[in-house]
């Protein structure tokens, strides 16, 4: 097996447990790689680095193509521009990808739940053009250009197409933002009439679609967003099928791919041990998915799938007492 050389970024918050846990499976699996590992967010700023998003954390990536990371705080309402979206723009990785699936073992109100979120990564009101025109009155820019709304299009449908998925809901709001909105409806339906008309294709309005998703998520497959709307309605997803825990994602481009859960830095149990590490390690068969080491990606969710169904070793958000490491060990027992 070639060598692979991947760069980790651990975070902050439960960020640089949860990458230890991963990290520990994804070698256990027999992976051969050399971790390159850099901060990023909090912890460049700890380590004493001006930029929150060092440089050479960038050019790393860059040059090796591929990241596990893990999650960092971004401040509310003052402070920094959040690493993630800075991340995103700047290595122009213009798809999120975020699968959510009923797991075996993990009790949630629906089975056979199987949805995964494409969302536009670069623009949309996270462009984070905002400002105070007067005093009290502030804007906040959406940004829609046709150039992002093709790609992240046809990105969607050329995924539905590899993965053999049968349908793609957009979701938008083109009814009151009938330009930026209905610009993403636009480009959607030229690339679906043009190029993939063998793939199934409707187009829901956001607020009739999310209660669509919590009356009857079988219902959907591939969803295709901007922004915004799919950084919530990924999580909504990721509450049907039991949580942040569970539930990986993947932010792609042309030149890097970028592997982290949908998950944030949770500093409500950080430091305590106990954040359930599987949607990294999820992430991180992704990543090994990407890489072409199928027999790894698959080695390492059969065991998560074992230690998820005989629910001895859990973490507390999927009912037990385990804690992340002990979890993680409990899969790297399944693998020996
Ligand atoms: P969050 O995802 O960190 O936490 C929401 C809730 O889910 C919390 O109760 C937390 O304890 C729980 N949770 C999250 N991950 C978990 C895990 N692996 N195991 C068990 N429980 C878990 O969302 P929140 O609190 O809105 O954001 C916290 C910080 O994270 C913010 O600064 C936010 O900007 C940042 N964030 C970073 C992301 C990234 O780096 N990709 C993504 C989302 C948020």
């Amino acid at each position: 097996m070639a060598k692979h050389t991947i760069v980790l970024v651990p975070g902050d918050g439960i960020g640089p447990e949860v990458s230890a846990a991963a990290r520990r499976v994804i070698e256990a699996a027999g992976l051969s790689v050399e971790w390159v590992e850099l901060p990023a967010g909090a912890a460049a700023v700890e380590q004493g680095l001006e930029n929150v998003l060092p440089q050479r954390t960038l050019a790393a990536i860059l040059a090796h193509k591929v990241a596990l990371k893990g999650p960092v705080t971004t401040p509310i309402g003052k402070g920094f521009q959040s690493v993630n979206v800075q991340l995103r723009k700047k290595l122009n990785l213009y798809a999120a990808v975020r699968p959510a699936h009923t797991l075996g073992g993990v009790k949630t109100r629906f089975d056979n739940v199987d949805i995964v979120v494409i969302r536009e990564n670069t623009e949309g009101l996270y462009s984070g053009l905002e400002q105070e025109v007067v005093p009290g009155v502030v804007t906040s820019l959406k940004v829609a250009t046709e150039v992002a709304c093709t790609r992240i299009a046809r990105f969607a449908f050329r995924y539905a197409t590899r993965n053999h998925r049968k349908k793609i809901t957009v979701l938008h709001k083109a009814n009151i933002m009938k330009m930026s909105d209905g610009l993403l409806l636009t480009c959607a339906r030229r690339i679906y009439e043009a190029e993939y008309p063998n793939i199934e294709y409707e187009e829901m309005i956001i607020d009739a679609g999310v209660m669509r998703l919590v009356q009857d998520p079988t219902r959907f497959d591939v969803l295709l967003t901007e922004n915004m709307y799919g950084d919530v309605v990924s999580d909504l997803c990721a509450g049907l099928v039991g949580g942040l825990g569970v539930v990986p994602g993947s932010n792609i481009g042309d030149d890097a791919a970028v592997f982290e859960a949908v998950h944030g830095s949770a500093p409500d149990i950080a430091g305590k041990g106990v954040a359930n590490p599987l949607a990294l390690i999820m992430s991180g068969v992704l990543m090994l998915q990407h890489i072409h080491e199928e027999t790894l990606a698959r080695r390492i969710e059969s065991a998560y799938q074992q230690v998820l169904l005989e629910g001895k070793t859990l973490t507390r958000d999927l009912g037990g007492q385990a804690g992340t490491q002990q979890f993680a060990d409990a899969i790297i027992a399944k693998m020996r």
